[in-house]
């Protein structure tokens, strides 16, 4: 983004939950009235334990799934191009290239390679894999099939991106390495970021929003602002301050879990 952004809070609405419930079968009820409403670059962690409706809340906002009480809105003009997702899991085609992966969504809405490819590759450039297009999946490690999967997400260039502990499988080092690719690259393409994870660490470096849940009902618990402006590096991470939001983090999260803090 060229301007900076304007404080948590005070930034355009994006998308609105409102009063969201979701229960499967008679009794599971993953999420009880939800709300959040969602700005224009917010960089919101929804932080949790297992069970607590997470994944759940990241699929009704993707549309893959229907509330079963309450509302779930835009609050802008949006076409499927506005939306990426990235799971768990890269999910890539093992058939296809490197290049063949990223495609996938402009593919699904009819475009050929050939009218897209500079967006391919420049969406490969930006995760710093430029030099792998047409590379296959398995010769890639967990953590470059990551970067596709993030490319992939990305190439439309939308709005919001939803990411489901996309870097849990990851060994440490890659993972704060790609920590501080994706603040990059959110800067870079000016999205809006949902991203959920278990982790207090993460969750702090990553956002400025952090949503903690707790379960049983799935249930928004508290919200945390972490101020730290962006960009932030790894000076950030070994900052007194970043180790005082941690602490507010862990403590929200133990009293989520109803444990003493
Ligand atoms: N399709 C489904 N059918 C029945 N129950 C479901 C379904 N999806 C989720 N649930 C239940 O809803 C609750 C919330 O699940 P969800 O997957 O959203 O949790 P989560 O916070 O993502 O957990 P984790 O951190 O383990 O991924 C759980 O009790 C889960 O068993
Ligand atoms: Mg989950």
């Amino acid at each position: 983004m060229t301007s900076p952004l304007p404080p948590v809070g005070q930034r355009p609405d994006l998308l609105r939950m409102e009063a969201v419930n979701k229960t499967f079968g008679s009794d599971i009820v993953a999420l009880d009235n939800m709300n959040l409403n969602v700005q224009s670059g917010d960089f919101i962690s929804l932080l949790g334990p297992s069970g607590c409706g997470k994944s759940t809340a990241l699929r009704l906002i993707s549309g893959l799934m229907q509330p079963t009480q309450g509302r779930i809105e835009w609050q802008v003009p949006h076409d499927p191009g506005d939306l990426g997702v990235v799971f768990q899991e890269p999910t890539l085609m093992p058939w296809a290239t490197v290049a063949q992966n990223v495609w996938l969504p402009f593919r699904l809405r009819g475009k050929s390679y050939a009218a897209v490819r500079d967006d391919v590759r420049e969406a490969l450039a930006l995760v710093g894999l430029d030099k792998f297009e047409d590379a296959y999946p398995r010769e890639l490690s967990g953590g470059m099939k990551m970067r596709v999967s993030i490319a992939r997400a990305m190439v439309t260039h939308p709005k919001l991106i939803l990411m489901d502990e996309p870097f849990a499988a990851l060994d440490e080092i890659t993972r704060f390495k790609l920590n501080n690719d994706l603040l990059q690259l959110k800067e870079k393409i000016g999205c809006t970021v949902i991203f959920v994870t278990h982790s207090v660490f993460e969750s702090v470096f990553l956002s400025d929003r952090i949503v903690v849940m707790a379960a049983r009902p799935g249930r928004v618990q508290a919200e945390l602002t972490v101020d730290t402006p962006y960009p932030r590096s790894e000076e950030f991470r070994t900052s007194s301050e970043y180790a005082q939001q941690c602490r507010a983090a862990s403590d929200a999260l133990q009293d989520a879990m109803g444990m003493p803090a």
